[in-house]
């Protein structure tokens, strides 16, 4: 089966103006995730890695360079087609989860699939579905703040998981989560990328990296190795 892209960066730079102070966040990327990969970045605190994911996710545009997503250029795309796009075919899991404050576990699972048009009956029970999926079949009625931090990055992977998305892009998954629920996350995440869903994922850890079958590393807003655990292959000659 020929592989086909879903993801093509082409020269990406991302710099971020404050006043007269320029922050080169992003330099220089290029790189090609087909359709059904699973992928680990990893890199040093502030190297650009949840920068590129807000890129990826069509979040936020690049200084420079072409982003094409799923045979779309990005650059070209209205506002409402983005926000339709990251519906439908992206599952985002933030750093900082981004979970409505005040709000129940339900609410904000349930959310992406109300904007969907998805039925009331359908998304309680999707929402309830991947809520004890990732452990909080106790926990549907908890706002975020009664949640610790490990449960409420729980309902942010569910929420992402709940529209079914074609890619998810997940930064820091397992980043509060204890070491047995963070081995039931990957599992989930695993039968999803056997079902054909592509994954980027951020991660620090090498144990969670090594879910991926490829990991493009990260210094300095610059890609310096992309590949499988086993044979990285260094990129502008640096390691
Ligand atoms: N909105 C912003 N405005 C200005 N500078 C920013 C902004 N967001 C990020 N930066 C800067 O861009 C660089 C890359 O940040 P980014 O958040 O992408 O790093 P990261 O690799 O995700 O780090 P971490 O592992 O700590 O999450 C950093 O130097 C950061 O200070
Ligand atoms: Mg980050």
């Amino acid at each position: 089966m020929k592989a086909s892209p879903i993801i093509e960066t082409s020269h990406l730079s991302k710099v971020y103006k404050m006043d007269s102070v320029e922050t080169v966040a992003l330099a220089d990327i290029s790189f090609v995730v087909d359709k059904g990969e699973f992928v680990a970045i990893m890199g040093p605190s502030g190297s650009g890695k949840s920068t590129l994911m807000h890129i990826l996710g069509a979040l936020d545009l690049p200084t420079a360079g072409t982003y094409i997503l799923d045979g779309q250029n990005v650059e070209k795309l209205t506002d409402d087609q983005l926000a339709g796009i990251r519906n439908r075919k992206i599952g985002f899991v933030f750093q900082a989860y981004n979970l409505l404050p005040r709000t129940t576990a339900m609410k904000n699972v349930v959310l992406p699939m109300a904007y969907a048009g998805v039925s009331k009956d359908e998304r309680e029970e999707r929402a309830k579905k991947y809520l004890t999926m990732v452990g909080l079949a106790d926990r549907l009625e908890h706002t975020s703040n009664q949640l610790s931090g490990g449960q409420q990055q729980r309902v942010a992977i569910a929420r992402a998981l709940v529209m079914n998305p074609a890619i998810l892009l997940a930064d820091e998954p397992t980043g509060n989560i204890a070491s047995n629920q963070a081995a039931e996350i990957m599992a989930i995440f695993q039968n999803l990328n056997d079902e054909g869903h592509t994954i980027i994922m951020i991660t620090h850890e090498p144990d969670i990296a090594e879910h991926a079958k490829r990991i493009i590393h990260i210094r300095d807003g610059r890609i310096v190795a992309d590949g499988n655990g086993h044979r990285q292959r260094k990129v502008n000659g640096k390691k």
